[in-house]
């Protein structure tokens, strides 16, 4: 399949068999009537009662049964944060693949980029854990060949095409990636595993595979995706990709390198979800004005940070960075966007926690919001010992202006006070 490199040794997908005695036969027991059933019982099931719901379930049921669908219902539960309700509870799980899984947000977002270019009606997604992926690109109408080589997980992102109805747009294949003829497929997807045995992997050639391997079977494609890593430093992009940082709900999930016709290569882009903005730069910006902080603080969304396009928001609200190395804007009139949070601040002052503390008792603030760049404050000690009173509200920004530690004090634009 074109330019690959060999797989690291050390690989950190060798955790994924799960140490129960037997994962693949536990699992597939659950696919059997009785454990669909067993299953269908657990939906409302409270975790606090587990140990009352397996002796009542083991009356009637095989114990090891009893265990792997409780099991399943626990993970079950986890899964409805990235999945929803309704399709958490009508798939299956691991232990890693829910962690792994990529959120059904973030992936469908993927998933109509690719359909967007018009192009790409076919995909292998190599490293396809539970599906998740792949579940959003056959939702988007494109035919996938979902590869992993753990037999268990392999079974379950095949169980779990069959639960929501898109098997015939999903074939599921257990091998390794590097076994796999991309060559007739439109597009290419990797996203490699970034977990081993002692937790979160940060050097991309310690994935399993690779990020060269990855980024060679991309190339190797007429168009490719490869998801990392959002704090992969800028230095370690290929040339050939465009990088794209994806947030939902505020928190930054992850960063994408695409390649190929319909993305930029040498570009940046920040989206933000569930907004669908989306902010993009051909090349990097120049540095962006600092100056004395206004009336108004912009937080960036963490997106448009890490794609290093503050300053394009600074311009957009024709504002100036506090601080040359804060990732905070300040201006003199109002300015909403989905790329920020925005703040009217009432107070500047030097750091200092007594000070602090007398002016939010005078102001009989009860409820305190703290943020924090470029302070080593914890916020929660801070709260602590503020000793809060009150009917009122306020936040607080820990930061340097001009590289003075400084506490700004004000209040959410829009949004709870
Ligand atoms: C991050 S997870 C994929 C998650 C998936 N995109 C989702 O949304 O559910 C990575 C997967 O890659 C698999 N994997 C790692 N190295 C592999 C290799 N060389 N060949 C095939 N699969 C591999 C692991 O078993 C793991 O399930």
């Amino acid at each position: 399949m074109g330019r690959v490199n060999a797989l690291a040794p050390n690989d950190p997908s060798a955790d994924d068999r799960s140490d129960a005695p037997d994962p693949l036969a536990a699992f597939l027991a659950l696919r059997t009537p009785e454990g669909a059933a067993l299953l269908d019982e657990l939906r409302s099931y409270d975790p606090a009662q587990e140990l009352a719901t397996a002796t009542r379930l083991r009356r009637t049921h095989p114990a090891a049964l009893v265990s792997a669908a409780l099991g399943q219902a626990r993970l079950r539960q986890r899964a409805v944060a990235k999945f929803g309700t309704e399709d958490a509870y009508r798939m299956f799980f691991t232990p890693n693949g829910v962690e792994q899984a990529t959120r059904t947000s973030v992936a469908a977002h993927r998933a109509r980029r690719f359909a967007k270019t018009g192009a790409v009606r076919t995909v292998a997604d190599l490293c396809c854990g539970i599906g998740g992926d792949a579940i959003a690109l056959a939702r988007a109408g494109i035919s996938v060949l979902a590869v992993d080589r753990d037999p268990l997980t392999a079974e379950v992102a095949r169980a779990n095409a069959a639960a929501l109805g898109l098997d015939e747009l999903i074939e599921v294949r257990c091998a390794d990636v590097a076994e796999i003829d991309t060559a007739p497929y439109d597009a290419v997807f990797v996203d490699p595993a970034r977990r081993g045995g002692r937790g979160r992997i940060f050097d991309p050639e310690a994935y399993s595979p690779p990020l060269s391997w990855a980024t060679g079977a991309a190339l190797a494609a007429p168009r490719a995706a490869l998801k990392i890593a959002p704090g992969i430093p800028h230095e370690a992009i290929p040339a050939q990709a465009e990088a794209e940082w994806i947030s939902d709900g505020g928190d930054v999930k992850e960063a994408v390198l695409w390649f190929g016709e319909g993305f930029a290569a040498g570009s940046y882009r920040a989206t933000v979800l569930p907004a669908g903005a989306t902010l993009w730069s051909g090349a990097p910006l120049p540095a962006a004005p600092v100056g004395p902080v206004g009336r108004y603080l912009y937080e960036p969304d963490g997106a448009v940070i890490r794609a290093h396009l503050v300053a394009d928001i600074v311009a957009r609200c024709e504002g100036r960075l506090i601080d040359e190395t804060i990732a905070y804007i300040t201006g003199d009139r109002p300015y909403e966007s989905p790329y920020t949070s925005g703040y009217e601040i009432t107070d500047e002052l030097p750091f200092n926690m007594k000070k602090l503390k007398a002016l939010l008792r005078e102001r009989k603030v009860g409820v305190l919001t703290v943020k924090k760049r470029g302070s080593a404050v914890e916020p929660e000690e801070l709260r602590r010992r503020m000793k809060l009173q009150g009917p009122n509200s306020a936040t607080v920004f820990l930061t340097r202006v001009a590289g003075a530690p400084t506490m700004l004090i004000g209040h959410p634009l829009t949004g709870p006070a």
